[in-house]
């Protein structure tokens, strides 16, 4: 049995629908019915459902929230994650726990490795870098999956914005010069959900790794992609124009460069991501194709 927290969220709801479509037994907590931050709401879950193996998909996951708002991201992101492995230590279960590739600076040339130093840039970063490190002292058998740029058909992501704007806007600037992996909610659940079984039977699987999908580029390839996806099924094709970081102020920095190098996942878990671009187009295409199918529903 496979236990999950957050399962409200975009990681959430795939891990549910992926363990439903393959018959696996998975016990899903959305944060209204379990908060991971509440020690006695963690403790009773696990004895409720005896799980042989947790699956940390909550967390605080504003960036530009947090820069204002630490309280909750470490609400979220460091105490929620240090509780969740308090309890399971107590009761000798393994946690998969998913952090990020912005506990990096994106400063590095090429991709990070597991064993790159952690310097994070926003405030979300930090509390994630102290999520794992809380993780990483509390419970022997861990994993700590970082991936990135994460996007579904749920909830709110950049995928989704962009469809959205594409609709009303004629112009589209987007940001070039943020280098990145854009990984599917869908692909990251499939790949706890064939580690998830080999945590459960083997001590000796624990530590860092990276997962995101396959091959890289920036927030405007990704936009790029998403509207020639769309555009056949929508009729919609903005101008799309490439800008730089600066040109585009937040409130929290995000790193430049936000490669992950996943050899090692690939090597010890022999599961390989799928590209990228393979997987963008497949969820833009449903979501394009869900929004004509009700918007004549509504004419
Ligand atoms: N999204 C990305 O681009 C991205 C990139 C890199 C890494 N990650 C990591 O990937 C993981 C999954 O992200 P996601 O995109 O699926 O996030 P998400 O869609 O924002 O979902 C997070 C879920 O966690 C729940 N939650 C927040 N605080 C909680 C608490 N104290 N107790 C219980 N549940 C709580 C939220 O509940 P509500 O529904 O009530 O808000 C939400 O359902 C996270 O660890 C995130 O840091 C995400």
């Amino acid at each position: 049995m496979i236990l999950v927290f957050g399962s409200n969220g975009q990681l959430g709801r795939e891990l549910v629908r992926a363990a439903a479509a393959g018959n696996t037994a998975l016990w899903a907590l959305t944060r209204a019915e379990t908060d991971i931050a509440d020690a006695a709401a963690v403790a009773a879950a696990l004895i409720r459902c005896k799980p042989d193996v947790v699956v940390n998909a909550a967390a605080y996951t504003n960036v530009d929230g947090a820069e204002t708002n630490y309280a909750d991201a470490q609400r979220g992101n460091e105490l929620g994650p240090a509780v969740l492995a308090v309890a399971c230590a107590r009761a000798g279960i393994p946690m998969i726990h998913v952090s990020t590739d912005y506990v990096f600076d994106g400063s590095k040339e090429g991709t990070y490795r597991e064993t790159d130093a952690v310097h994070p840039v926003n405030a979300y970063g930090r509390s994630k870098a102290a999520g794992e490190d809380a993780v990483r002292r509390a419970l022997d058998h861990h994993i700590i999956l970082r991936t990135a740029w994460v996007y579904s058909e749920f909830g709110k992501n950049f995928l989704k914005t962009i469809l959205e704007l594409a609709q009303t806007r004629d112009e589209l600037r987007i940001v070039a010069d943020q280098h990145g992996s854009p990984t599917s909610a869908r692909e990251l659940a499939a790949a706890i959900l064939h580690i998830a079984p080999h945590v459960a039977a083997d001590r000796r699987l624990c530590g860092t790794y990276h997962f995101t999908a396959e091959g890289k580029t920036t927030w405007y390839g990704f936009a790029c992609c998403i509207v020639s996806t769309a555009a056949p099924i929508t009729g919609r094709s903005p101008k799309m124009t490439p800008i730089t970081t600066a040109d585009y102020p937040t409130p929290a920095r995000r790193p430049a460069n936000s490669r992950l190098d996943c050899s090692l996942f690939v090597k010890t878990f022999d599961f390989a991501p799928r590209p990228w671009r393979e997987c963008v187009q497949a969820t833009a295409r449903t979501l394009a194709m869900t929004s004509q199918t009700s918007e004549k529903d509504v004419t």
